[in-house]
Formats: structure tokens, C-alpha cells, sequence
């Protein structure tokens, strides 16, 4: 089992300030809704106005990043489902870090579906849900919007945890056609280990990978300040057993924009050392012009970086942007 007691190196708390986030919250949230509790990543959680269950608490980027991912899933199982190997293996939809399924806009006070909802949404209806959570809290008011039903397992479990992935191996068909989405919300939640056995245990396998690379660079910067000699958190993420060499030009002078591209160019290579082919990648801004995280279409197919590419192309809304050619690894 991974460990969940490791202190909390960054978090949304590091962009904006208590005052800017308390201010959001004051501003958008009415009267009689209440913070409940925290999550296990430091996210705030509501309690959902619509049907009384906890609703995980988001900046307005949460939103984009979701469009982004949903969209691309759509195509996926819209293009996917009918064809004869989804009739006899199915085409089948993953996700570790589920969250509760709604979401709450805490700069607007909007509520929103989560990924998990999303997914479930799409014309065309994948043959098999499997979604994971660490936060049993998570997993209760998941699986309460869910409903029963024959085609989803919504389960409790670590995404570090081999043995967790092995009991979803189970539940999925390792022949089938994954999409998998692998949402984090910082860094210390996913190892790389985790994406490996992804990797060896479905043959036929497109993942959706948050990359939260502004994260991953002040984790190591992080690290490296307070005197640390072992890979730590960003290490362990990217496969990487010294990333303060990713720090470009130097530790004592890091420069965002090449260090981000370090970062990028080491995570597609790991990726590319397992047989997928090089991602497409969107990158989602926050503040407005600094690279927060990227999403990956990771894939070892062409066709499944042809589909997300022509459903996400350069985007018009300026939160989400391609990735210049110049700095493109
Ligand atoms: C960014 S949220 C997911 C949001 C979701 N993708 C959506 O858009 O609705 C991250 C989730 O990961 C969960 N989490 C954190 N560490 C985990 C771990 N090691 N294994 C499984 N879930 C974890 C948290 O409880 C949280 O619900």
C-alpha cells in the first residue's frame, strides 16, 4: 500500500493565496452550504445542493480539463463500440481516482458532473465501468449516484496498490480495449510503478494521464532545498532516480518553461519505453500563461492519438493550449 501520511509538499494553496481561495468560496457558495471536510488530497468537500451527497470542491481549470477528457472519451467509444472485437472482448473504461462524481466550482458556486458521471454519459456506452477510489467517503457518494447496475464496479482501493490492480484486472476483461484516465491530484498519488502494470496487464490499453508538471518541478525543487538526496515524490512518479537533473539550466537557476520541458521530454520517454507511441498532449494553464498540467493521450496505437487529436484540436479558449512546436520534445 502506498503511504498517505507523507507531507503535503504542493496544492492548489500554493497558486492562490488563503485569501484568494477563501474569497472564491465566500463569493460563490450561498448561505447554508457547508464545508464539510477535506479529501484526502486537500481538496475541499461540499455537500452537493442538487442531491445532498459530497461534491469535491475545484478551481474553474477542473472544468476545462474535464471538457478535454470527456470529449476525447466520447470518440473513443464512440468510434470503438460496433466493431467486432468490442462484441466479443468490449471496450472498456477505468478510472483510479474517481473522486465522488460531482464537482463544485468553488469560484462560481456551479455545480458539475465528474469524470466518473461524464464517462457514463457518452453516446455510445462503454461494455464495462470500473471505478477507484482511495477515499472511501469518495466511493460511498459515487457509488450512491451510480445506482446499481450490471455494467459498473465502483470499488475502494490505492492506485498504488499492485494488488488493487490486480483485483480490477479482474473485474475487467485483460483482452478487452481500456481506456484508462488517471486523474491525480498532485503528485505523491501516483507511482510509476502503477502506470507499468497498467501497461502489462491490459495489452490493448489508451490512457488519459494528468501530468501535473508545475507540481512535479516544485516537488523537486522542494525536495532539493530541504536537503533531500533520494528520487522522493517526483522520482517515484516519473522513474527518475536523481530528477533534480530535469532542473534546467541548474538547480540554483531553475527556468520554468525549459524545466517543464525536461520534465515532458523524461515522462514521454518512460512512456515510449513500454511501447506506446510519443502522446498527444493538451496543457492547461493556471494563472492564465503558466503550464499547470498537461493531459496525455498516451496510446501504442496511431489511431488512437489520430482520434483525440481531430476531437481536440488547438484549442480557441486560451486555458487550454497545445504545446508550441518549438518546445515540443
Ligand atoms: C483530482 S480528484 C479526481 C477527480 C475526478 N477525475 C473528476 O474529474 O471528477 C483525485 C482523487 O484521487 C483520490 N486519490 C488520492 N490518492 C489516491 C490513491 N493513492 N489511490 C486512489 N485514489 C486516490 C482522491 O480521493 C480524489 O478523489
Amino acid at each position: 500500500m502506498a503511504r498517505h501520511d507523507e507531507k503535503r509538499l504542493f496544492s492548489p494553496d500554493d497558486v492562490l493565496s488563503p485569501e484568494e481561495l477563501t474569497a472564491d468560496a465566500k463569493g460563490a457558495l450561498l448561505p447554508g452550504e457547508v464545508e464539510r471536510d477535506r479529501d484526502l488530497d486537500a481538496a475541499r468537500m461540499w455537500i452537493s445542493k442538487d442531491d445532498g451527497l459530497l461534491v469535491r470542491g475545484v478551481k474553474p481549470h477542473s472544468a476545462e480539463k474535464s471538457t478535454l477528457v470527456s470529449r476525447g472519451i466520447d470518440t473513443v467509444s464512440s468510434a470503438m463500440i460496433g466493431k467486432s472485437f468490442a462484441a466479443k472482448y468490449g471496450v472498456q473504461y477505468l478510472e483510479l481516482y474517481s473522486g465522488p462524481g460531482r464537482l463544485l466550482d468553488e469560484s462560481t458556486g456551479k455545480e458539475q458532473l465528474g469524470s466518473p458521471l461524464r464517462a457514463l454519459g457518452v453516446r455510445k456506452p462503454f461494455t464495462h465501468y470500473a471505478f477507484s477510489d482511495f477515499s472511501p467517503e469518495c466511493v460511498a457518494a459515487l457509488s450512491a449516484r451510480v445506482g446499481k447496475r450490471d455494467n459498473v464496479d465502483v470499488i475502494r482501493g490505492d492506485a498504488n496498490d499492485l494488488g488493487h490492480l490486480d483485483r480490477i484486472g479482474q473485474i475487467l476483461n485483460p483482452r478487452a480495449l481500456v481506456i484508462a484516465y488517471v486523474d491525480p491530484a498532485r503528485p505523491q498519488d501516483l507511482h510509476w510503478s502503477t502506470i507499468e502494470h497498467l501497461a502489462t496487464q491490459f495489452k490493448f490499453i489508451d490512457l488519459i494521464i494528468n501530468l501535473p508538471v508545475n507540481s512535479l518541478m516544485r516537488a523537486i525543487l522542494g525536495a532539493h532545498h530541504g536537503g533531500g538526496h533520494r528520487p522522493g515524490i517526483a522520482g517515484r512518479f516519473l522513474r527518475h532516480d536523481a530528477p533534480i537533473e530535469l532542473i534546467r539550466p541548474s538547480a540554483g537557476r531553475p527556468n520554468t518553461r525549459a524545466t517543464i520541458d525536461a520534465i515532458r521530454r523524461h515522462y514521454d520517454e518512460q512512456l515510449m519505453s513500454l511501447g506506446f507511441k510519443k502522446p498527444a498532449r493538451r496543457t492547461v494553464n493556471f494563472p492564465t500563461d503558466n503550464p499547470y498540467y498537461d493531459i496525455l493521450l498516451v496510446s501504442r496505437h496511431d489511431r488512437g492519438l489520430e482520434l483525440w487529436d481531430k476531437t481536440n484540436p488547438v484549442p480557441t479558449d486560451p486555458q487550454l493550449s497545445l504545446l508550441p512546436e518549438e518546445s515540443a520534445p
